[in-house]
């Protein structure tokens, strides 16, 4: 496990991007964020310990079991209102430590007729966090496969998972200036060794669709995820033709708008995103708007997104935590109400994340986003 200390000496990763820099000029946000997360010997999550109470950041299922139970049972009742296929995949992105699929598996034993119809890949660059997955997942009813790739995964119909996936897709960013748009990039700094953000000399095209100017103030920064984009025209068309669901949980914003969302965590702390690139995690917030339009624009049809608390205690969040209490000591049932708490109260991780379906023409509304 790599000790990590809050000075910030510079990475083998940093030396590298310095060194390219210095030779071809500054890179983009994206192409910065895309290295630090995934360059196959120095990306971040190649080489650390990142989630869990030792990482650098904690998630919803390393909080909570109920969250993968309760999402093994919505994934359930999208199988069934799907007609119950006897062959189907069972996708997750982005899994992590395997935690959420564990619990997710654990949960669906219900239905012994799903686990045995399910064919699970998993869509994972890190090999060190595939074998974390394997290791959890050795007991479970169902074999996981790995792709490196979504479009490696087979014709079929689906049910898709994905928390805190698209958060890792690089963005783009843009700067306001007085006289229209900039690309922000990352260039050297005057020191030679550290890294700064610059701005790119010429407008941004047209195409890009950044917003008017008259709408917008000098130093305003406006994101987009090209790489988030296409994994959502890949989904939702994957989905338009062999039929499932796929459910997106992550934070980010209802409507797109301005902000500079990029930060990095190290240690549970907020971290400089430039600094040390290859020991912190790195994300920036989701746009759901652009995200559901993307998909529509594909023809899949788009649920949500609600907030995080609000679409757990539509499936039975309380209900859940109370039974679970109800055989456990007083110590242990505090516990599971305090994760219970943290993953959905609004002033945790309930509004701020968010929960979105992207399903298949023609099946019934999944459950949790039901209009009240
Ligand atoms: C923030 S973690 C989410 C972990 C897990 N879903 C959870 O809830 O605990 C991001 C996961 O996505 C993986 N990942 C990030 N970018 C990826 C990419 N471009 N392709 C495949 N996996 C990626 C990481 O290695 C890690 O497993």
């Amino acid at each position: 496990m790599t000790t990590k200390t809050d000075a910030a000496e510079p990475t083998p990763l940093q030396e590298r991007l310095v060194q390219l820099i210095k030779l071809k000029g500054p890179i983009t946000v994206a192409d910065y964020m895309s290295d630090a997360l995934g360059h196959p010997h120095d990306g971040y999550y190649m080489s650390n310990n990142a989630i869990g109470a030792d990482g650098d950041f904690i998630t919803a299922p390393e909080i909570s079991q109920v969250f993968g139970e309760l999402i093994g049972l919505w994934l359930v009742d999208a199988w069934r209102a799907m007609g119950s296929p006897s062959d189907f995949n069972l996708i997750e992105l982005g899994p992590g430590r395997g935690v959420l699929m564990d619990d997710i598996l654990r949960a669906a034993r219900l239905r012994p007729a799903f686990t045995g119809a399910a064919k699970l890949w998993l869509l994972e660059t890190s090999g060190r966090l595939r074998h974390e997955q394997q290791r959890r997942l050795r007991t479970s009813e169902v074999n996981p496969n790995w792709v490196d790739e979504f479009a490696d995964i087979p014709p079929a119909p689906s049910l898709i998972i994905a928390n805190e996936f698209f958060d890792c897709m690089p963005v783009r960013q843009f700067q306001r200036i007085e006289t229209g748009w900039r690309e922000r990039l990352v260039g050297v700094g005057d020191d030679g060794k550290s890294l700064e953000f610059v701005l790119g000399k010429t407008p941004p095209p047209k195409s890009f669709g950044l917003p008017e100017i008259d709408d917008t103030k000098p130093g305003d920064i406006f994101e987009l995820s090209f790489e988030g984009r296409d994994l959502a025209m890949q989904l939702a068309e994957f989905l338009r033709t062999n039929g499932g669901q796929a459910l997106v949980i992550d934070y980010g914003h209802m409507q797109s708008g301005l902000g500079d969302t990029l930060q990095a965590v190290r240690g549970h702390k907020f971290w400089p995103p430039l600094a040390a690139p290859g020991s912190a995690d790195i994300t920036a917030h989701v746009d759901f708007e652009k995200l559901a339009q993307t998909a529509f624009d594909c023809g899949a049809v788009v649920y949500g997104p609600v907030s995080q608390g609000t679409f757990l205690e539509r499936l039975g969040l309380n209900l859940r935590v109370e039974m679970l209490c109800k055989t456990q000591d007083k110590k242990k049932a505090d516990e599971i109400r305090a994760g219970a708490y943290r993953i959905a109260a609004p002033d945790q991780m309930g509004e701020i994340f968010k929960v979105m379906a992207i399903s298949a023409p023609g099946l019934d509304e999944p459950a949790g986003f039901e209009e009240t």
